[in-house]
């Protein structure tokens, strides 16, 4: 009998042991390095949502983001949820800024340049928030052109940038269209759980709407499953019903669950720096590839 060959999840295919299975449970691929790139810009923008709450859209905005910088490409992150918890998430004291995405979307409008900030993160800018943007649903409201806001305040950087990642809040509100008016496609962080199902319909119906009305660009990037444990017998589950529903939309990348992710977001670093070495690190470099391979190929 031949040796198997288990890949991260621990899984082989039931049919044979010679096909190693990834933990989607479709056979493992190898994901392709990415190309150094001679040039840069104009971005690809990327809208981390869904509106359910601690699926992982923070941790993952942040991890992606500093593995596609590690991979050579130049990154802008946008905090669009009033919590804060990105711009926390990497050392950015936001309380005390002045000058915010608040200021981006809400007259009198500031200049992106003056708001963005660079990270530790060598490749790797951020447009920070704090609670001030909790306001700006409702004073955007009787604009004009509301749900176009934040597209206007990245227009003058996007093209220094390969990647713009936009995290949102956990909710479908006017913060969120206009992520999603602006994006080129949508990455849904989904924690690895039976009733995470039952909310994506109405995620992907909202994701519809907007490209029928407002930006027709958009497309899904892709459903990354997060706090997976593979030893659990639900958790195989879910994932088989979310290849099941989404097919090739699932990433191959599967993010364990793991308490590094909470020790970086006291440690305000990504695990990439945090913890270099780590599953968790290693998880969101294969993300960035895959990234990479969906929006260079
Ligand atoms: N793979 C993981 N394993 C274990 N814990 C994780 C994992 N990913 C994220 N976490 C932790 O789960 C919590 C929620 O994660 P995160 O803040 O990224 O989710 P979110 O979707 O942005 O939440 P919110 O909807 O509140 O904005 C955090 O404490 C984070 O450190
Ligand atoms: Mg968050």
């Amino acid at each position: 009998m031949s040796a198997r060959t288990p890949d991260a999840a621990g899984q082989t295919s039931s049919e044979g042991d010679s096909v190693p299975l990834g933990p989607t449970g479709r056979p493992y691929r190898e994901i392709p390095e990415p190309r150094p790139l001679d040039r840069h810009g104009p971005a690809k923008i990327i809208a981390v949502c869904n509106q359910k709450g601690g699926v992982g859209k923070t941790t993952s905005t942040i991890n992606l983001g500093a593995s596609l910088a590690e991979a050579g490409r130049r990154v802008l992150l946008v905090d669009l949820d009033p919590q804060g918890a990105l711009s926390a998430g990497l050392g950015v004291p936001h309380h005390e800024l002045e000058e915010t995405v608040h200021n981006l979307l809400v007259a009198p409008y500031a200049a992106t340049d003056d708001v963005l900030i660079s990270t530790r993160v060598d490749g790797m800018d951020l447009l920070p928030s704090n609670i001030d943007l909790s306001a700006a649903e409702i004073q955007l409201v009787s604009e004009v052109g509301r749900e176009q806001a934040l597209a206007r305040a990245l227009h003058p950087v996007a093209d220094r940038y390969d990647y713009i990642l936009i995290d949102c809040q956990p909710s479908l509100g006017l913060l969120t269209v206009n992520a999603l008016a602006c994006a080129d496609n949508v990455l849904i962080p989904m924690e690895c759980e039976y009733f995470s199902l039952r909310g994506l319909a109405l995620l992907t119906d909202t994701i519809d709407k907007v490209r029928d009305r407002l930006n027709p660009r958009l497309t899904l990037g892709g459903i990354l499953v997060t706090m997976f444990d593979s030893r659990t017998l639900h958790s195989r589950e879910v994932m088989a019903r979310v290849v099941e529903v989404f097919g090739d939309a699932v990433f191959d990348t599967v993010i364990s669950r793991t308490v590094r992710f909470p020790e970086t977001s006291v440690a305000g670093e990504p695990i990439t720096s945090w913890a270099p070495k780590s599953a968790g690190a290693e998880a969101y470099r294969n993300l960035a590839r895959e990234v990479i391979a969906r929006n260079e190929g």
